[in-house]
Formats: C-alpha cells, sequence, structure tokens
C-alpha cells in the first residue's frame, strides 16, 4: 500500500497555500421569498399586507408558486415576516441571499479585425478541450445537437457577435430568453427587466455561450462543443455587481418553461448545504426530467467540504474543472528591436495601459530568468535614471503593485512583466507614476534578457492595444494540461452527499467576447467547465435518443476518466479524490455508445454515525449480446480534513493525502447478464483501516465494472472514516466583538462602550459620525446550519432582568434582529449591531456580552447539548437622545 504524506511534499514545492475565509453570501435587507402553499394573486397577497411591502418579483411558475417581496421598513421586517409565514396557505418563506458572477480570471482579450486566419481544416475538429472530452469525435458524425435547446443563466449573451449568430430571436443561434434585471441592476437596487439579453458590457454570459455553440466563421478556430444547439439567454446581472436568488429562481423556472432541454449557470456561493432555497429549486427541476448543470464554484484553495450552491443541490449536477491541453493567449501585436533589428512579438496590456506610440529601451532588473522574486526589493543605488526605458520584470512572489512600486521608486512609467508560467495573463498595477503595464510569455521575457546580458541594445516599440493587431498564441500545457484545476471547489456536502458529478475543460479556456469587450477571450474558472457539459449532455441527447437527466448523468458518470492527482507539475500515482474530480473527466463518445448502463451516478456510505455500507444498484446490458462482467475496486486518495488532531478549522489546499483506501465487496462480483437483461449488484464497504478518524479522513475511490464486450466502467463512491457529529463547528474563542468599522475585525477591550444613534434612526446618516456599532465576528470551522447569537445582560440593571428569558441555558434579552442565520458556510461571519433585537425591540442600554451558539453537522435543534458555543467579551451599548420621547423611551435602560 502507498502511504505518503502529498501535503508535506507538495507543500515544499508550492510557497502558496493560502487559507481560504470566504464572506457568506449577503442577505438583502428586508426582502423575502414566499412559497405559497397553492397559486394565488401576488398582488393580492402583497397588498393584503397592509401596504407594507411591494412585490420584488412575481414566482408564479409550474414547479414554483410565490412571489418575493420587499418589506418597507426593513427595520422590522423579520417579525412581519414571520407573521407571513404563520399565514394559511403559505408553504415556506426565504430570505433574499445575494450571489456575485463568480470569480474568474480574465487572462487575454482581443479584437480580431487585424486577426492572422489559423482556420482550422474544414471538416475535422482539432480543438484541445473537444480532443479531450471525445466531442471532436461528434463533428465526424455531423452530431451537433440540432433541435435541443440549452436554457443559460449568466450575463446575456453578446449575440451580434458574428460568431453567436448575429441575432436574437426565432430562427437566429440564441433564438429565446430575457433580460430579468438591466444594465444597472447590482443587485442591492430595483431591477429594471426589458425583452433584450444583450451582453455588452459583462462578458461572462458570452464566453460561456460560445463554450457551447461559437459558430466556426472565426479567426481563431473557435468552435462551439455543440455548435447546432438553440440557446436562450437568461441575464440575471447588471454590468456589475450580484444576483438575488429570487431573480435565479425566477430565470430558472422561466428558462424550464419556455422548454429548455437542458439548462446551466455558472453561479454560485460557499454554501455546503443542500436545503438552500435555490438549490431546492433547481433540484425540483430536474426532477422533472431537465439536467441541470452548474458550476462547481472557484474555491479549491479552501480545501475539502467547500461546495458551492446550487451546485450542491440535490440531484443538481455540478461540475469541476481540468485545465486545457494547450495554453491559448491572445495577444497584442507590436515590434522590438535588438541592435537595429526589428521583429515582433505578443503581449498583453494590463491596467494602466497606455502604450500608444511608446518606443524605448527596456532595461532589466538582473539577467536571472528563474529568479523566483525577481524585482521584489526596492533597486540598489547603482540603478539608472529609469525614465527612459521600460522595465523587464519576471513575475512571482510579491504584487505586481510592489513591482511596480519599486520601480516608479527610479523614475519608470512603463513595465513589461514576463510570466513565470506558461502563456499572459491581464495585469493591474495601478501604482501612482505608472502609465503603462502589460505581460508578455516567458519566452518572449526571456529573449530579451539573453539579448541584454549580452550587452545588445533592446528597443520595443509598443502599440495601442485597442489598435494593435491580435494573434492567439499557443504552447503545450505541460504543467497542467488535463489534470484538476488548483481552483476547482471540492465537496463533499457537509451532509457527506458526492460533490461534485464530474469535470470538464474550464482552465485556460478560448472563446467568445463581447465586441465591445474584445471579441475573444481566454478566461479560466469553473464558469467555463460548466457549458461544455451542457453541450456535451445535449450531443448525448440526439445520440442516445433520450432527453432524461438520470439516465444521461448515470451514463456521463459511468464513461467519465479518473485522472491522478497534481500539483505544481508533479503527478501523484494515486488517483484525486471523488471531492476534488468526481467521477473524472467526461468521455462523450463512450457515454454516446455505452451499452452497459448503471442505475446510479455515484454512491456516498456517508460518515461512520450514520455509516451505510451496504447498498445496491443495478446492470443493465443494453447490447444484443450476452456480457460477462467483473467488478473491481480501485481507491483513491484518501483525503484528511484536518491536518492534525487538534486543529478544528479545515486544512487549506493540498490536503494531505494518503493511499489508505476502503475496501468493497461485491455480490455478485463475477456474472453474466444475457442481451437485454438486468441485475442487481449489492456492495458492502468497509472503511479505511489504519486512518486517524479523528482527522477526519473522506475516502473514495471507484468500482471498476469490466466487460467481457472490452467495456470498462466506473462508478465513484466515496464515504467519511469518522464523525460529522463529533467535528466542532465553532471554538470557543471563535466569537469576538469589533467595531463596525474596523475591516480588520480587531477585538475591542473588554466593557469598552459603543454610542449607537437613537433606536431606528441606525440609517440616517447625520449620526454616523457620532456613532459606533458592536460588529459580531463569528469564525466557524465547519459548516452549521444554525448559528444563535443571544443578547446576555451582564449589568443587574432591573429593566434588562425584566426582559430576559433562558434559552439553551443562556440568560438571554434575544437576538439580534435576522438571526439565527441558516444553513451557514464555513468561515468568518460578520453581523453588524444597531441594538435592534429579533422581536422589533431596542436592547436597553446596558452591559451584555454575545453568546454564540452554532448546531453541529447532524444535530438536533432542539438539543442544546447538540451546539458549540463561544461568548464574546463584555461591551456597553447607549444610544443618542432621539428627536422625540418616542424613540427616546424604547432604548432607555442602565449603564
Ligand atoms: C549588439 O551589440 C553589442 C554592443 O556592440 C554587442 O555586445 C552584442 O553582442 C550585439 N548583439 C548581437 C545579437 O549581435
Ligand atoms: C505584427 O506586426 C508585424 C510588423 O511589426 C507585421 O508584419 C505582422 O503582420 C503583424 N501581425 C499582426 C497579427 O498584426
Ligand atoms: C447521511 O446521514 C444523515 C443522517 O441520517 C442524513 O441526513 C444524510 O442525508 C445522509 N447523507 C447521505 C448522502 O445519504
Ligand atoms: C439489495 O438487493 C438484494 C437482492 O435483490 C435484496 O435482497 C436486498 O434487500 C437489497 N438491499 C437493499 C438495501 O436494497
Ligand atoms: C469470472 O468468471 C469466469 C467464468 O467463471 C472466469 O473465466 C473469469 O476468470 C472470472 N474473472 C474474474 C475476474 O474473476
Ligand atoms: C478494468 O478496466 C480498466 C480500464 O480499462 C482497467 O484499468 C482495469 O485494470 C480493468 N480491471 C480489471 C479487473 O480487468
Ligand atoms: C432608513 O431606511 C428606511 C427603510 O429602508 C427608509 O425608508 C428611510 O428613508 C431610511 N432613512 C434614512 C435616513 O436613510
Ligand atoms: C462628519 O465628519 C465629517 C468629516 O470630519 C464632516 O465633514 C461632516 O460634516 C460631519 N458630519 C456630521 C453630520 O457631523
Ligand atoms: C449582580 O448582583 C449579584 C447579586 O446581587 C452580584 O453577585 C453580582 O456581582 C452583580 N453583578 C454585577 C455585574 O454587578
Amino acid at each position: 500500500m502507498v502511504r505518503l504524506n502529498v501535503a508535506t511534499v507538495l507543500l515544499a514545492v508550492t510557497a502558496v497555500a493560502r487559507a481560504v475565509t470566504p464572506d457568506t453570501p449577503s442577505i438583502v435587507p428586508g426582502a423575502y421569498i414566499v412559497e405559497y402553499e397553492e397559486d394565488q394573486d401576488s398582488n393580492a397577497f402583497v397588498n393584503n399586507l397592509g401596504g407594507k411591502a411591494s412585490l420584488r418579483k412575481d414566482l408564479r411558475f409550474k414547479l414554483f408558486k410565490g412571489a418575493s417581496i420587499q418589506f418597507k421598513d426593513t427595520k422590522n421586517a423579520d417579525q412581519m415576516i414571520a407573521k407571513v409565514a404563520t399565514m394559511p396557505k403559505i408553504k415556506a418563506v426565504y430570505p433574499v441571499r445575494r450571489y456575485p458572477v463568480p470569480h474568474h480570471v480574465v487572462h487575454s482579450t482581443g479584437d480580431a479585425v487585424e486577426a492572422v486566419l489559423s482556420k482550422r481544416q474544414e471538416g475535422s475538429d482539432t480543438f484541445s478541450t473537444h480532443l479531450m472530452t471525445q466531442v471532436n469525435r461528434f463533428k465526424d458524425k455531423a452530431v451537433t445537437g440540432k433541435g435541443i435547446k440549452i436554457g443559460i443563466i449568466d450575463t446575456g449573451t453578446d449575440y451580434l457577435h458574428p460568431a453567436l449568430g448575429g441575432c436574437f430571436g426565432e430562427g437566429c443561434l440564441v433564438s429565446y430568453g430575457t433580460d430579468l434585471v438591466g444594465d444597472k441592476f447590482n443587485g442591492a437596487n430595483t431591477p429594471v427587466p426589458d425583452a433584450d439579453p444583450l451582453d455588452e458590457c459583462n462578458g461572462h454570459g458570452t464566453h460561456v455561450a460560445g463554450i457551447i455553440a461559437a459558430q466556426s466563421n472565426n479567426p481563431y478556430g473557435i468552435v462551439g462543443a455543440a455548435e447546432g444547439v438553440t440557446l436562450g439567454s437568461y441575464r440575471v446581472f447588471g454590468c456589475t455587481g450580484d444576483v438575488g436568488n429570487d431573480i435565479l429562481i425566477a430565470a430558472y423556472n422561466m428558462a424550464y418553461e419556455d422548454g429548455s432541454d437542458i439548462i446551466t449557470a455558472s453561479i454560485g456561493g460557499a454554501s455546503g448545504w443542500s436545503e438552500d432555497p435555490w438549490a431546492a429549486v433547481v433540484s425540483r427541476i430536474v426532477d422533472n426530467g431537465v439536467p441541470c448543470v452548474v458550476s462547481a464554484g472557484n474555491d479549491g484553495a479552501a480545501g475539502i467540504f467547500y461546495a458551492s450552491t446550487a451546485a450542491n443541490g440535490k440531484r443538481v449536477t455540478a461540475i469541476a474543472s481540468v485545465d486545457n491541453t494547450v495554453t491559448p493567449a491572445l495577444l497584442s501585436n507590436a515590434s522590438f528591436s535588438i541592435n537595429g533589428t526589428s521583429d515582433f512579438f505578443g503581449f498583453t496590456a494590463g491596467e494602466p495601459g497606455t502604450w500608444d506610440d511608446v518606443s524605448l529601451p527596456l532595461w532589466s532588473v538582473g539577467f536571472d530568468t528563474t529568479d523566483p522574486a525577481n524585482g521584489c526589493e526596492p533597486y540598489p543605488d547603482s540603478t539608472p535614471d529609469l525614465s527612459g526605458y521600460i522595465v523587464l520584470v519576471r513575475r512571482g512572489t510579491c504584487a505586481f503593485v510592489d513591482k511596480a512600486a519599486n520601480a516608479v521608486a527610479k523614475g519608470a512609467k512603463y513595465v513589461m512583466f514576463y510570466n513565470n508560467v506558461d502563456g499572459t495573463v491581464s495585469v493591474s498595477a495601478n501604482v501612482e507614476g505608472v502609465v503603462g503595464v502589460a505581460m508578455v510569455t516567458p519566452e518572449q521575457g526571456e529573449i530579451w534578457v539573453r539579448a541584454l546580458e549580452a550587452g545588445s541594445k533592446v528597443v520595443v516599440h509598443m502599440t495601442d492595444p485597442l489598435k494593435a493587431g491580435t494573434f492567439l498564441s499557443s504552447s503545450e500545457n505541460t504543467l497542467s494540461g488535463g489534470f484538476l484545476s488548483d481552483f476547482t471547489s471540492w465537496g463533499p456536502t457537509y451532509e457527506v452527499e458526492v460533490k461534485p458529478q464530474f469535470s470538464t475543460p474550464g482552465g485556460l479556456i478560448l472563446s467568445t467576447y463581447p465586441r465591445a469587450l474584445g471579441s475573444y477571450g481566454v478566461l479560466s474558472g469553473t464558469s467555463m467547465a460548466c457549458p461544455m457539459a451542457a453541450a456535451i449532455y445535449a450531443l448525448l441527447m440526439t445520440a442516445r435518443n433520450t432527453k432524461d437527466a438520470k439516465t444521461l448523468e448515470n451514463v456521463l458518470s459511468a464513461t467519465a476518466r479518473p485522472n491522478v492527482f497534481r500539483l505544481q507539475g508533479k503527478s501523484l500515482p494515486l488517483l484525486a479524490p471523488v471531492a476534488q474530480q468526481g467521477a473524472g473527466l467526461l468521455q462523450a463518445w463512450d457515454a454516446a455508445r455505452a451499452t452497459t448502463l448503471l442505475s446510479v451516478s455515484s454512491i456516498s456510505f456517508n460518515d461512520t454515525d450514520n455509516f451505510n455500507p451496504v447498498q445496491n444498484f443495478s446492470i443493465s446490458n443494453t447490447g444484443a449480446t450476452a456480457v460477462t462482467y467483473s467488478l473491481s475496486n480501485i481507491g483513491a486518495a484518501t483525503a484528511y480534513t484536518f491536518n492534525d488532531e487538534k486543529t478544528i478549522s479545515p486544512a487549506a489546499f493540498p490536503n494531505e493525502l494518503t493511499g489508505d483506501f476502503a475496501s468493497l465487496s461485491f455480490s455478485p462480483n463475477n456474472f453474466t447478464i444475457p442481451a437485454g437483461q438486468r441485475k442487481i449488484i449489492t456492495v458492502t464497504a468497509t472503511p479505511p483501516k489504519g486512518v486517524n478518524v479523528k482527522r477526519l479522513p473522506v475516502y473514495s475511490g471507484y468500482i471498476a465494472i469490466n466487460g467481457s464486450d472490452s467495456s470498462a466502467l466506473s462508478l465513484p463512491y466515496l464515504g467519511v472514516a469518522g464523525s460529522m457529529r463529533s467535528v466542532v463547528v465553532l471554538d470557543s474563542k471563535a466569537a469576538l466583538i469589533s467595531s463596525a468599522r474596523d475591516q480588520s475585525n480587531t477585538p475591542v477591550p473588554a466593557g469598552v462602550t459603543f454610542v449607537l444613534p437613537p433606536p431606528g434612526f441606525s440609517n440616517d446618516s447625520s449620526y454616523a459620525n457620532r456613532t459606533e456599532r458592536p460588529k459580531l465576528v463569528v469564525s466557524l470551522a465547519m459548516g452549521s446550519a444554525v448559528l444563535r447569537a443571544d443578547i446576555v445582560p451582564v449589568s443587574n440593571c432591573t429593566t434588562v432582568a425584566r426582559t430576559a428569558g433562558v434559552v439553551f441555558g443562556t440568560k438571554t434579552i434575544g437576538q439580534p434582529e435576522g438571526l439565527p442565520a441558516l444553513w451557514n458556510p464555513r468561515g468568518r461571519f460578520e453581523y453588524k449591531w444597531d441594538g435592534k433585537l429579533d422581536d422589533g425591540t431596542y436592547a436597553p442600554a446596558g452591559r451584555y456580552k454575545v453568546a454564540v451558539k452554532a448546531l453541529r453537522i447532524f444535530g438536533d435543534r432542539e438539543e442544546a447539548a447538540d451546539y458549540d458555543a463561544a461568548e464574546t467579551a463584555d461591551f456597553r451599548i447607549r444610544y443618542l437622545p432621539g428627536p422625540s420621547a418616542k424613540f427616546r423611551r424604547q432604548g432607555e435602560g442602565c449603564e
């Protein structure tokens, strides 16, 4: 048995294993989604609320009947929604949460106005991501997804782009859809819908659309994986900002009702809980037969157990990312000369990017092209005045702004970075004094450094990137091509549901981009992987002549190809965990031709408390002849959640991996299935022995099903060799009080007094200078379904004592309004308190501390013992006098 400590081996190689504590998706104050028991008129429903709320969005669909509403008095909204929840015919209420456009990397964009034509050979598809997924084989057979409708929920589509059909409406490539929000929508303001989902200002959705269906009339040989499909474009983001889950729920239902055969969304936020309302709606659509693929998330750096919603919904297909086997870069054309001999080169302009007609000699920070921290230290005194040069510096270690600042200190105005990995990225280095930054490939940097070292004079003639010609440079990606992208988020959910489902290429993807932003772009993210999976579903619908979500997911999973774990260019002799890659990289052609079908797409054995070791699945032989199958177990790397027995926060990427595998037995394990017959297989699992269960090992692997017809399928499984219930979700010291103004969350000394605005005036800016609110900061080590924060009086004042009750053994006057918070991801939770409590009253002036309680995973929310607790230091609050006695009385108390 292989046993190696991957984390320590590889940490020596990587200098950057940063801990990540992303913030919870934010909640829109006073906004709620209400789900009705049965259909009713939303305007009448809102009118019945006595003018207290307005209708945000009517959400009356076949699969979801309800509305989102906005209470005018956001301060009293939670009381009012509590009343709504008890009204007859109301099924459920949920807060409106906001989600951002996923953070993705823009490597380069380019305009094709004067591009060099490198058109692929007619009839053969050699696009690298298609070769990786066998999509090219469908092209040879002229299967393009014709007649299949894919609904895309994103930033809209630049359908006027020549490679995206050039029109919108019937007969066009983008034939249906709508704009639910308008350009100016930012997630917090009122959406202004219109019928036109054009994407001119964002780009994300236009890139996604091209991955599915770019037409081949473009200069770079880009072709959509299923270029015969019809697209529906549902625009849910404005030019910048977030989207609320009410809009997402509406968009999904519209895409469903408009007859989409597949719905794809490259959107998400940290969660880890499948109960989130948006995820629940997507699950419902899948249950009605329509496959929904959602990007798994780009939080790979956070390590294991970091699933994102709505990808983490039950039966929702979460798509992980692998890196492209080639590194494409769209470079702007410029020229240089060495001792007077000219040549041209490509660059990616950064920010700032004022490069028009700049013609200057190069000056390099040393001649070592392997220097890991080139230009990170201030330059020596002997450095000449650099105002007449372009400074050449290698990427790495310190930030681009630090490198630029060191150049500026010697007078430089222009900085040219050369990359330390394949390709280029668009750099931002806004440092005072810098007017132009750009990046070139490592190869170009090498050419220049060697020339300078030899004493040659190198002069660079730059061009305005907006006017320069563009060319595509492609190099083989030897570092990570074909392996899991470092950024891809890891599952499973906190309730041990298998996530992600499978992977497709999402790292370093060349596709269409809005005409106004360069027409073509190279982007990275699970956002780019997800549409490839959607396109593959479309090809399979044609090839297998079925649209059923479950059938297609099962066959895609069974035929996907698991890969080994690789980091920083080094591969391990172990398969990457299912929590990272799901079933593996999709192999579309194998999926189209498979005649052996499985009844499931994955198996979870749960944790040891809820261990479900004996499970059944069926194998169907739909071929024309009898097949003899043999079953075996191929273990994937077991990943430790915690670095040691004492730490309670999961390790950041890469989690330590071991070669301790679960053992599986099969009954039967070697058998023949006649043509057209089915057999039930019982699998029995034994978790890996010799692992440290206190460090919460997550084991996984694949059930290999090899047939005498040379079929070779694999079924992913996963389980936790430990108890989720005994995982500490909250350290007893992980709650503190800081000032709402303090972005670094430094705890205030015990006993500090916060002077609050008068009750009811917390959003009145005229009090801002004279007041300061306490901020509750809680660090959740693991996800928690319920987070309470009880306000505990520590003064003996009668006003306070009168209002106190006891909850779970804690004396409390209530929780801050809006709490408890449900379905929390791990990481930092922040709450700025203005004194308002969940019953709508204000806490009397006085001394308090906050008792925080977080429910353990699989805990009983009625059981005090199932919560982890933490307490803040005590602090005092008092209120400024209000404009009238009415307000003053509300916050009266004692000091
Ligand atoms: C360019 O000129 C310098 C100085 O005359 C010389 O040292 C160098 O070798 C020349 N480089 C090339 C490539 O000829
Ligand atoms: C780049 O510029 C060179 C001249 O400097 C020219 O010969 C070449 O055609 C240009 N390429 C593109 C793609 O514009
Ligand atoms: C694991 O067990 C718990 C408790 O029974 C259950 O709530 C959860 O859904 C199970 N997870 C899976 C993937 O079956
Ligand atoms: C699995 O299948 C076997 C044989 O058909 C059956 O006896 C058993 O009850 C099944 N077990 C489960 C957990 O469904
Ligand atoms: C399965 O059974 C067949 C027939 O009994 C035998 O020839 C074959 O070797 C077995 N395969 C395995 C992997 O046990
Ligand atoms: C089953 O097929 C896979 C893939 O071809 C192969 O790696 C594996 O060794 C095979 N297993 C058996 C037991 O033949
Ligand atoms: C405070 O918020 C309420 C509700 O959103 C709003 O009606 C009121 O105008 C706000 N007051 C100020 C001073 O901004
Ligand atoms: C708040 O402070 C700023 C800066 O000191 C000042 O310009 C402003 O007038 C003050 N506002 C109030 C309401 O006191
Ligand atoms: C409150 O009163 C109790 C009993 O009278 C006393 O023990 C305690 O120290 C007092 N606490 C404070 C904070 O004054």
